[in-house]
This record gives C-alpha cells, structure tokens and sequence, in this order.
C-alpha cells in the first residue's frame, strides 16, 4: 500500500497532463466542430462536402490509428529529402530529420478527432432548434448568418452542454491511448510506477479512481447545468 502512496505525486504529474490534453483538445475541438457543423449546415455543397468527409474519416477510424497516423506519419511528408544513416550492423538506414513533439502530435489527433464529434453536437444542437426561429429572425430583416449568430446559436449552446460535458469524458480516457506515443499521461505514469514496483493491483486501481474522481465530479457538474439552464427556459 505505501507503494501507491509514494507513487502519488507521479501518478498527479500524470493526472495533469491528462487534464491539459483533455482541455486543449476538447477546446480546440470545439472550434474545429463549429466551423465543421456550420460548413455541414451551408448551403455551400463543396463546403457540406468537405465537412462530412472530415466527420467521416475521423469518427469511422480509431482514434489510435490517427495518433500513429500524426506522430510517426506527418514526419515523413514533412521531411525534406531523405537522410541515410549507417545502422549497428553497417546497413544504411533510412531517419527521419524531422521529429514531431510528442505533446504537439498528441494535442492535434485529440482535437481534430474530438471536432468530429463536436461537428455533431453542434449540428444537432442546431438542428434541433424550431424551424419558425429562423423563419421569424429572417422575416425581421435579418440575413441567414445573422440569425444563426443572434437567434439560433445561443439557444443551440443551451442544448449542447449535456453531450459536450459527455464528449469531454469519453476523451479524458481516451487520452491513455497517447501512452503509446510515450506520452506519460495517467494511465502511462501507472504503467511506469508498476514496471518499477509489480504493485498492479494497488496502482492500477488508484489510477481507476483518479480516473473516476474527474468524470464523476464533471457528470455531476453536468447535470446541475443542465437543471438550471432549464429553469432559464
Ligand atoms: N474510442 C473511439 C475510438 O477509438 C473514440 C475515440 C475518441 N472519442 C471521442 N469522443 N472523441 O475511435
């Protein structure tokens, strides 16, 4: 037992960082999935086109396939010419000169895989909102993007906090996906700890409840929310 205590502060670094890509990614998701979910909303067919695609491709992969994808793969379009080093057994061997940051790779597959489902939402968020809202905004003058800036959208946020908080959830754990990319999150700090101590049983389940702790007090959050944007309506 006083093994996951003196593992304790590893186990927060790693909480933190957990918690920064989880914000980072969701935030930066957010912006992402509205342009995505107005694109998929205009009346633009390249701009509808484009944006299901992106919702497509980065909901109908695993988001651990698109963390290989962006640190081990973006390296190599991105580097210039190709560089031969002479390996251990005297064969040439292809490196790569450039190296993606760890965090940076990390915090960009999160993002553009949690706007895919942000895009979603949002549309719905959208979507969901009455028909004759836009039909009165547009008979008082207003253009289209007026009425979605000052009529639709802020009735639309209202709607789609209890599914951003969910949103925020399922990504908080799917981030222990970024230990394999040697990002030393939570679940990846758990991992280290273990290898150095065989205490599995007791630091596992430490990192279980750190996990829960975060996702029950945030579901809570999310349910007090929504009662009182509902009082508000
Ligand atoms: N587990 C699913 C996957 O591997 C979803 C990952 C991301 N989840 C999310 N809500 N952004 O693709």
């Amino acid at each position: 037992m006083d093994v996951a205590i003196q593992s304790l502060p590893l186990l927060f670094k790693g909480l933190e960082l957990t918690l920064i890509i989880t914000l980072g990614s969701v935030g930066i998701g957010c912006i992402i999935g509205m342009i995505a979910a107005l694109s998929r909303l205009s009346g633009k067919r390249l701009l509808r086109l484009l944006a299901t695609a992106y919702v497509d491709f980065f909901r109908g992969t695993p988001l651990l396939v698109q963390i290989l994808l962006v640190y081990y793969g973006i390296p190599v379009i991105l580097q210039d010419g190709q560089a031969f080093l002479m390996n251990t057994f005297g064969m040439p061997q292809l490196i790569h000169n450039y190296a993606m940051p760890r965090l940076i790779a990390a915090i960009i597959a999160c993002s553009i895989n949690s706007g895919a489902y942000i895009a979603e939402i949002f549309r719905a968020g959208v979507q969901s909102i009455e028909k004759g809202q836009m039909e009165a905004a547009r008979s008082l003058g207003m253009t289209h993007g007026q009425a979605m800036r000052y009529i639709i959208l802020p009735q639309a946020i209202k709607r789609v906090i209890p599914p951003l908080g969910n949103e925020f959830i399922a990504m908080l754990k799917d981030t222990s996906l970024l230990s394999v990319i040697g990002i030393i999150e939570l679940t990846k700090s758990g991992m280290l700890v273990v290898a150095r101590t065989y205490e599995a049983f007791a630091i596992y389940i430490t990192v279980a409840i750190f996990y829960l702790v975060i996702t029950f007090t945030l579901s809570r959050y999310i349910d007090y929310l929504e009662r009182r944007l509902k009082t508000g309506d």
